[in-house]
């Protein structure tokens, strides 16, 4: 049920920021970054093996995995929830996508000119002097729970990384910039299937609020203080906003 007031927030808004994590992603197969990892890989604690000291401890590891990823984001299709952003972008005047997303679900699905805050799982680049390199559409060996080792930079001969921001790294400084611009000067805000706790992405949607814009939160776990301005919409993106999408369109 989506409530009258965000319907008709949405309806009138002239800039709408769209605002998503892992949980958007979740209804195409992809496992969401908190939820434990499966089969081979289930040892390992994400958290530990996205940081730059893992892949200076263990590239093949940190590169297996991140290959495996890439790969099961080749083989799933983007969702209902991806393409009701992608169709929500042709209702109004403006529409700025915002991702901590790796994957490319998104663009997949028609949305256009999405800032990838947490960089992406198809751009990766030399660890040492930081030229993008070319990797080949299908990984290399994609077993699960498989090391790999990392390709070499064709320019220095350093091992190449994955294009994704890791622990302890900083947030690419444009798409920071350009996220926080749009938050600051929406109207309204859809915060989709992200829990909330990276810093400082997690404060984009509180900026929002604080600068005015309605805020609503789509998450199948309840979240957001709740307030004039800010609804939870509890369940799962897939269904929600073709939902939102429909009663727009019923206008
Ligand atoms: P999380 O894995 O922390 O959170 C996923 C959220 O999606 C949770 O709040 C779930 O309740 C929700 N969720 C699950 N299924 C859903 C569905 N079908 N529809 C809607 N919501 C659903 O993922 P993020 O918030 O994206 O950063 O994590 C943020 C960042 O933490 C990641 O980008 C990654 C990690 O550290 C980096 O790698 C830098």
């Amino acid at each position: 049920m989506i409530p009258d007031a965000l319907s008709t927030a949405l309806r009138k808004a002239r800039h709408l920021v769209v605002f998503t994590g892992a949980g958007v992603s979740a209804e195409s197969g992809i496992p969401t970054f908190r939820d434990a990892l499966s089969g081979l890989w289930e040892r390992f604690d994400p958290a530990e093996l996205a940081t730059p000291s893992a892949f200076r401890r263990d590239p093949a590891l940190v590169w297996g995995w991140y290959e495996w990823r890439r790969m099961k984001v080749l083989q799933a299709q983007p969702n209902p929830a991806h393409r009701a952003i992608a169709a929500l972008a042709e209702r109004v005047e403006k529409l700025t996508l915002i991702t901590q997303n790796v994957d490319d679900l998104h663009e997949r699905a028609g949305s256009r000119d999405v800032i990838h805050l947490h960089g992406s799982l198809h751009a990766p680049r030399c660890f040492a002097c930081g030229r993008p390199h070319a990797i080949s559409e299908v990984p290399e060996e994609p077993a699960e729970g498989r090391c790999l080792e990392p390709p070499r930079c064709q320019r220095c001969n350093g091992k190449v990384r994955p294009g994704v921001v890791w622990f302890g790294e900083a947030l690419p400084e444009a798409a920071l910039r350009a996220a926080f611009k749009a938050a600051g000067e929406c109207d309204v805000l859809l915060s989709i299937g992200t829990s909330g706790v990276v810093q400082p992405a997690a404060s984009i949607p509180q900026l929002a609020l604080q600068s005015g814009a309605t805020v609503a939160h789509i998450n199948p776990q309840p979240s957001g203080q709740g307030g004039a301005r800010e609804f939870s919409l509890a369940g799962a993106a897939g269904v929600v906003l073709p939902e939102l999408l429909g009663q727009l369109d019923a206008r």
